[in-house]
């Protein structure tokens, strides 16, 4: 059954391209199938995951514990520098605890039906069968473009018979989402969405989001992975941007993204992160990140606070190829950050505008439906605080002349 759907997949031309990075060169640059491109698709927004710095901080802690951790966190696999990376994080986002997963993902799959449900509910329901606060359903309303993991979170939620009602709001509207909140019955009401969008390049309006919230006594879920470390004064992502930090009960987070290495994170109180410690699935199955992974993240916190150029350079350098490619009349879906897409009408002049880019040095994939919907084929560019004048101006260039042969602007 596989086989055949990958061949109709591959016979109508949908299969991606997979890319092979060989190795980078200097900056920005790698060799991508066997030829130095400039790469406009990283998520390392700030340029970290190859500093001197992280790099010796990785290899001594190797050393020091090992390549893998050898165990989950409940087993064997709590070292020293997870808990320095909790204790860093947490001292970080201004929260009393943080606790790490392995994965922005597995944070989400596992944070997410823990806070909803689950074995730890029902055991002190069998302690305490009149608890007020465990017996009153939850209602989850979600962002429409909220992340894959967000989505499987919740699906979790279901698990054990578990009904969980979902509402999905459209992507950042405010008066949809008060509308559905004024529809509920629930006692207990959880509002999610991503802080910074992942292809559209959006950023949540968490302002308004707090005050609709609150009219309805709702809590909030903020997945921050495009934007801790980036915006907001100190970097500490769209809350901190918004103002709005105290405000939201669970701030979730990848270190895959600014931060150049691996792993998410949740920052909360020392009472919801022991409960996720004991409740979260995904901490306590699976293995955890390794410690030389582990010591190179504290040194990226580090470096967030002793080097802001970096985000000051990636948000003005977002902002001049913003305003470059809306001048030249592309449609960049109204991305306001350093993720900014570029409509290219359909899936066939998507790949092909990629295909030119490839040939003009520079890499950055395309995006079609089903990743996106079907009258958003994009080429997505990521920006970086490593990119040069030059590289910019390069990639501005490319797009016009390609944008132009392909009758987009
Ligand atoms: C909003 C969001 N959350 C979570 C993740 C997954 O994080 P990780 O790559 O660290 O697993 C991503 C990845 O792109 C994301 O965009």
């Amino acid at each position: 059954m596989a086989e055949n759907i990958v061949r109709i997949i591959r016979s109508f031309n949908y299969y991606p391209r997979i890319d092979k990075i060989e190795g980078f060169t200097e900056g920005a640059k790698a060799i991508i199938n066997g030829k130095e491109c400039i790469t406009f698709s990283s998520n390392d927004y700030l340029g970290l995951s190859r500093h001197p710095r992280m790099i010796e901080a990785a290899i001594e802690a190797t050393r020091l514990f090992g390549v893998g951790s050898g165990g989950s966190r409940l087993t064997a696999g709590t070292q020293a520098p997870h808990c320095l990376l909790e204790a860093k994080i947490a001292e970080f986002k201004g929260t009393e605890d943080a606790m790490v997963f392995s994965a922005g993902y597995l944070a989400n799959i596992g944070i997410m039906p823990a806070l909803i449900g689950g074995t730890l509910k029902k055991l002190v329901l069998s302690f305490d069968p009149q608890n007020k606060e465990l017996l009153e359903p939850t209602e989850i309303f979600v962002d429409q473009l909220a992340h894959a993991s967000i989505i499987d979170g919740i699906s979790l939620t279901a698990k054990g018979g578990n009904k969980v009602p979902v509402q999905i709001f459209k992507n950042r509207d405010m008066a949809h989402l008060e509308a559905l909140l004024e529809d509920s019955t629930a006692g207990n009401k959880l509002v999610v969405s991503d802080g910074v969008f992942s292809l559209h390049g959006r950023m949540a309006p968490l302002d308004q989001m707090v005050q609709v919230a609150k009219k309805f006594n709702a809590e909030i879920y903020v997945d921050d992975a495009h934007s801790t470390g980036i915006f907001g004064e100190n970097g500490r992502g769209t809350a901190e941007f918004y103002g709005v930090e105290n405000e939201i009960a669970f701030q979730v987070g990848t270190l895959s993204k600014a931060f150049g290495g691996q792993g998410g994170f949740i920052a909360s109180s020392k009472d919801l992160c022991d409960y996720l410690r004991v409740a979260a699935r995904t901490h306590m199955f699976q293995t955890s990140m390794p410690a030389g992974i582990a010591m190179a993240l504290i040194v990226a916190i580090d470096l967030i606070k002793e080097e802001p150029w970096r985000r000051q350079r990636l948000i003005a350098i977002s902002e001049k190829v913003r305003k470059n490619l809306t001048s030249l009349g592309f449609n960049i879906f109204g991305s306001t950050t350093q993720i900014v897409p570029v409509g290219f009408e359909n899936e066939v002049k998507a790949k092909k505008a990629a295909e030119m880019l490839m040939d003009d040095g520079i890499f950055a994939p395309p995006y079609y439906y089903p990743a996106v919907g079907q009258d958003e084929a994009m080429v997505r560019v990521n920006l970086t605080a490593i990119h040069t004048d030059e590289e910019i101006e390069k990639l501005l260039n490319s797009l016009e002349n390609i944008g132009q042969k392909l009758g987009i602007i």
